[in-house]
């Protein structure tokens, strides 16, 4: 049995086999919707149901309480339809075809002891679309994977720029650091991910990166820079110490040339010299901001960072769930 899948408020339509989950039918089709877990336990794809019978699957309760089910929401990831069903999510989008592709090894940059920013120059044949935000995955000779933000705006063509941070032991960021030269060839998939700015919304935004998490909001950036987006927009980075703050001029430059963007650096174990924000940088967004019920927040990089930021600005800075957009750095098992 199939059933038409209706998303509003934008009329994106898809197909559901009464055996796959909403949320397994949506991305096999190409399009995006907010997850995570796959799996009942996150809550990142909580969707109210508008029209329509659905059986909600098996969940844990702490991710769909009681009150949630009396609003009509379920999971994407473990429900199922039983008819022609009709739901609301504003953050469904339709996915830009993956391509696998070569690329050349334009620049390696040292821009901090630990961190390499790679330039990677794409075939001239080829025209490589992504939105500002998302990743590519680089594909290893064995097949395995490592996932990278582009850090570059799309608006910029031919090139993609990726910030990469040193894990030690690490098979691809050792080769990045230690044997990986000018003119190698890598081969990547992308473009990957629903980590970009919504742009039909005009709601002020903050931009929440640790560490290398800095790659994909410097192409947001970038990218509502090009196109005149004035949009409110926060920048708070957070690193360890004030080397780790790789690119320091450039959201500085951004700060002063741009009266609608501030940059907030924030160092968890800084010098005694260091004169500005200090602590975990989830909370410094949380101590300027107590109620974020008319934000959207982006969040990347370390995962338990990208954790307790969706926890505690939802649970306790009123932000929506659905203003919470992020990719966490999670590494391959
Ligand atoms: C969506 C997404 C986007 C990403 N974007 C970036 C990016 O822009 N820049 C970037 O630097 N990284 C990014 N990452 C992380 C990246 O994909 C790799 O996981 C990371 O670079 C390690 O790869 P490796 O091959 O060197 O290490 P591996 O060989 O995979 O790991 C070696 C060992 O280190 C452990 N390990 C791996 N990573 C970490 C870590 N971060 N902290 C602690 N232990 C670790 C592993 O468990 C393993 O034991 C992203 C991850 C995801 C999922
Ligand atoms: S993706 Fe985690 S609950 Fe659905």
């Amino acid at each position: 049995m199939r059933y038409q899948i209706t998303l509003q408020p934008g009329a994106i339509q898809y197909i559901a086999e009464a055996d796959e989950t909403l949320l397994d039918a949506a991305l096999r089709q190409g399009i995006q919707l907010p997850h995570g877990c796959k799996n009942g336990a996150c809550c990142a794809c909580k969707t109210r149901l508008l029209h329509g019978e659905a059986d909600r699957g098996v969940y844990q309760p702490h991710a769909l309480s009681r009150y949630d089910i009396e609003e009509g929401k379920l999971l994407l990831c473990t429900a199922y339809a039983k008819s022609d069903l009709t739901l609301e999510n504003r953050q469904a989008t339709r996915e830009i075809p993956l391509k696998l592709l070569p690329a050349r090894v334009e620049a390696l940059r040292r821009a901090a002891p630990d961190v390499i920013i790679l330039s990677l120059r794409l075939p001239a044949s080829e025209r490589f679309t992504f939105r500002a935000g998302q990743y590519i995955d680089i594909l290893l000779p064995d097949g395995q994977r490592r996932s990278y933000s582009i850090a570059n705006a799309p608006e910029e063509e031919g090139t993609l720029e990726l910030h990469i941070r040193r894990v030690p032991g690490g098979r691809f960021t050792g080769q990045v650091f230690e044997t990986m030269k000018v003119k190698d060839i890598l081969r990547f998939e992308g473009p990957q991910g629903d980590f970009f700015l919504r742009e039909e919304s005009d709601k002020p935004v903050i931009l929440i990166a640790s560490g290398t998490g800095f790659a994909p909001i410097k192409a947001i950036v970038e990218h509502t820079l090009a196109q005149h987006i004035v949009r409110p927009l926060r920048i708070y980075w957070g690193c360890r110490a004030r080397a780790d703050l790789y690119l320091p001029d450039l959201p500085a430059a951004w700060d002063a040339e741009h009266a609608h963007i501030r940059f907030i650096p924030v160092l968890s174990a800084a010098d005694a010299d260091w004169r500005g924000r200090t602590g975990f940088v989830h909370q410094a967004v949380m101590a300027d901001y107590p109620d974020l019920s008319q934000h959207e927040v982006y969040a990347c990089g370390n995962p338990a960072m990208v954790d307790s930021a969706r926890k505690e600005l939802v649970a306790q800075c009123h932000l929506p769930e659905t203003a919470f957009f992020a990719d966490a750095f999670t590494f391959n098992a």
